[in-house]
């Protein structure tokens, strides 16, 4: 039996796990995108992927699904086509899970806390609390997409018009600048090192002109191959000037290189967040909010879903003398607080590991002390309607992100709406484990009143146009506690939730190798289908 309510430590995020996290370096994306590279090699289509859905088993089989987000309407849409009968108990009043766009009424819900939203009604201003932004690469949620007709629009992640804010130094570099100021600086100095011979031995054997030759480009250099400034890093002035042309260039001395390693915010990962598998061009979002996707799901699903049953109890069960489970039970709260049970030939079990560890079971103790341990963040989300688009009208910034060393770490521009009298900004998403409790241990007016004002930090300002404004700190959020299973290698121990027990299989992205990604839910509900259609052909 588990135990009850172990609640899990909050865990500060290095920037190792971040750098881990954006995919520079090995661990679950490495395995992702040689999955990806295989599948390329061998020229398949999706469905001849890996992942491949088995075939209707046969027989009549019920599987109860657990949790009605990304995962459990994925594995009761294509359970139902396999023949499966499926049910849905799902602990809240709504679908999506974490796939959570906030619109004008909505009510959110935390332990200490509930909010309306107060936005204008319109189709434009909306706010993805939860997952924004999908990778062109995530073939399985692009393909329900696709399948089911949800409109998607690009969003941006890298905007040269946005802002690197050190509220430290009280600097504010826009990022074309940073960026141009980076590679001139880099480039020059690595031109320097070669022309004194101090690389010969690396470049033995290679073509020096045509390596400094791609220095000059790769650093806008000047001819002598020193960092004079270019256009890249745009006019002093203005971004175009008028008839005449510009005088002064705005680089050179701008950005001194002491500068940039004087501030993180201006040399770490903010610098290279899009170059990461999962950040780099093109991402998408639904037309309208994420959970367009939900609605799609619903539409084909929805019936299948009982709402406000609240899992207590999991347990296989076991005929007289076999060592196999034949059947599992759960144990549930409804919408009056009573108790009920369901019996079932399967269970998918989406519920995060969070919550599940507060839910008794008879799974093996491996299993119980891989849910117990598992770390998650408690990522945060605030957002505000403006009412002026003043990073559109004042600064040409249309979507992306501006990055800043204060506790609110990001501002999100709207990818959509442009142009519009009013539009929805994310003043703050926090990832690390001091700004997530700095905002979680607030109350959401206290929130938003510390965000508008670092906001203002970076938009002198733009407090004022700031109106109603909505929080979520995952971590604070009933049957979720947590915004995704943490990244980390150390703590990407999940061998045994992907193994299952008896007949309960697990899915979500705590179970896959994409932690925080709707996809990674995508590809542990088709695993957890394929182990359940093994399993049901073979007790035929
Ligand atoms: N997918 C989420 C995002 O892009 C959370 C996440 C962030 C997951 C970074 C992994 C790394 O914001």
């Amino acid at each position: 039996m588990n135990g009850n309510g172990i609640r899990g430590q909050r865990k500060r995020v290095t920037r190792r796990d971040f750098l881990h996290a954006v995919g520079s370096v090995g661990g679950s994306s490495m395995v992702y995108r040689a999955m990806g590279a295989l599948g390329l090699v061998a020229g398949c289509s999706a469905s001849q992927d890996a992942d491949e859905l088995p075939t209707p088993p046969g027989g009549s089989w019920r599987v109860l699904v657990l949790g009605a987000g990304i995962a459990g309407l994925t594995a009761a849409y294509e359970l139902t086509k396999l023949g499966f009968e499926v049910k849905i108990l799902e602990a809240t009043r709504r679908a999506g899970g974490r796939n959570f766009t906030a619109r004008a009424g909505d009510v959110l819900v935390e332990e200490r806390s509930r909010q309306v939203c107060g936005f204008d009604r319109a189709d434009h201003l909306y706010a993805n609390l939860g997952p924004a932004r999908i990778p062109y690469h995530h073939d399985r949620i692009l393909g329900y997409c696709r399948e089911f007709g949800v409109d998607l629009e690009v969003f941006t992640n890298d905007n040269r018009a946005a802002l690197f804010h050190a509220g430290r130094s009280g600097r504010t570099l826009v990022a074309r600048q940073l960026h141009a100021d980076v590679r001139g600086h880099i480039a020059e100095l690595l031109a320097k090192a070669v022309n004194k011979g101090a690389l010969d031995e690396e470049l033995s054997g290679l073509d020096r002109e045509a390596f400094l030759d791609m220095l000059a480009t790769f650093g806008g250099l000047g001819v002598s191959r020193t960092h004079i400034g270019s256009d890249r890093a745009g006019f002093l002035t203005r971004i175009n000037p008028g008839l005449e042309a510009p005088e002064t260039l705005a680089t050179p001395a701008s950005t001194a290189l002491a500068t940039i390693l004087g501030d993180e915010v201006f040399h770490g990962y903010q610098l290279v967040f899009d170059q990461g598998l999962n950040q780099q061009p093109t991402l998408f979002q639904p037309i309208g909010g994420m959970d367009r996707i939900i609605h799609a799901f619903m539409e084909r699903v929805g019936h299948l879903v009982q709402y406000e049953s609240a899992v207590e109890r999991i347990e296989n069960t076991y005929g007289k003398g076999a060592s196999e489970a034949t059947g599992v039970v759960v144990t549930y709260r409804g919408s009056k607080n009573e108790l009920r049970q369901e019996h079932a030939d399967f269970v998918i079990c989406t519920i995060p590991a969070t919550v599940l560890r507060g839910i008794a079971t008879n799974f093996r103790r491996e299993l119980v002390e891989e849910i117990a341990a598992m770390q998650y963040v408690e990522a945060v989300k605030i957002a505000a309607q403006a009412e002026r688009r003043f990073w559109e009208e004042d600064l040409r910034i249309y979507g992306g992100i501006s990055w800043t060393d204060q506790d609110i770490t990001q501002v999100w521009y709207p990818a959509s709406g442009y142009h519009r009298a009013k539009g929805v900004l994310l003043l703050a998403y926090t990832w690390e484990a001091h700004t997530n409790a700095f905002f979680g241990e607030r109350s959401p007016a206290e929130r938003l009143d510390a965000a508008r004002s670092q906001v203002d930090a970076i938009h002198p300002g733009a407090s004022a146009v700031i109106g109603p404004g909505i929080s979520r700190a995952w971590g604070e959020v009933p049957f979720q506690k947590g915004s995704w299973a943490n990244d980390d290698p150390d703590f990407q121990k999940h061998a045994e939730l992907a193994r299952g027990d008896g007949r309960v299989h697990f899915a979500g992205e705590h179970v896959s190798f994409l932690h925080g990604w709707q996809e990674g839910s995508i590809l542990s509900t088709r695993a957890a289908i394929r182990s359940i259609a093994k399993q049901a052909s073979a007790n035929h």
